[in-house]
């Protein structure tokens, strides 16, 4: 397997905008409220549970917790960087997801649309590929999530085969990408960015 186990402690993350730190039990509340809205959750994977329990929140973010001791998984909470500290957001990075899990995200509702999303999946690309030296980040969409596809492109990742996935508003186009290291340091011309 070409990703090394135990995985590192989360690092902080900076962008212009946010800082990526890891996620805590602290956050529990903020994701409880930002997190379990229609239109957050319509595209994604179905087992995610819906409608969203009164400790759904707490049940996630304690799983997540686990599998950070355990060295699994990087979990990160969107924080503005001139803001309280407070999750705005998540982003996770897994090695070891099901085929073409290998990162997911969400953003509370009301900061979408200002790149804020793609600026923190470029911390934790650069992340990946740059100090983790990773060989490829593989990923799904819901073909009708035209935000998370549009984050895809935007980052080099290719299509790589389309099938069909069970999503919570329904079956739907699932749709197969992956972005090696090699696109991902063409793209850059080399620069460094961590
Ligand atoms: C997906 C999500 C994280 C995007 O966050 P965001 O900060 O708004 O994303 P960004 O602004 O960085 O980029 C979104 C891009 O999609 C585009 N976009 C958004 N809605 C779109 C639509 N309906 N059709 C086409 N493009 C769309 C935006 O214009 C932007 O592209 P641009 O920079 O070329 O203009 C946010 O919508 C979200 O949390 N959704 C719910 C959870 C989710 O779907 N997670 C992903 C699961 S795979």
């Amino acid at each position: 397997m070409p990703f090394k186990l135990p995985l590192p402690e989360t690092p902080r993350l900076k962008t212009d905008r946010l800082v990526l730190r890891p996620l805590r039990l602290e956050d529990i509340p903020a994701v409880q409220r930002h997190f379990p809205h229609w239109a957050m959750v319509r595209h994604l994977v179905a087992k995610v549970p819906w409608p969203y329990p009164e400790d759904g929140a707490e049940i996630n973010v304690r799983d997540c917790l686990e599998k950070r001791t355990r060295g699994e998984q990087f979990y990160w909470a969107l924080t503005l960087n001139d803001g309280e500290d407070e999750l705005i957001g998540r982003i996770d990075l897994r090695p070891d997801a099901d085929v073409g899990a290998m990162r997911g995200f969400w953003l509370a509702q009301e900061y979408w649309g200002r790149g804020l999303m793609t600026e923190a999946a470029d911390a934790v690309n650069a992340y990946a590929f740059e100090v983790l030296d990773w060989p490829f980040i593989d990923v799904t969409t819901n073909s009708a999530n035209r935000a998370s596809q549009r984050i895809k492109e935007k980052q080099g990742f290719t299509l790589v085969h389309v099938g069909v996935g069970d999503y919570i508003e329904g079956v739907r186009e699932k749709a197969f990408w992956r972005l090696t290291q090699e696109t991902w340091r063409s793209r850059r011309g080399g620069a460094k960015s961590l």
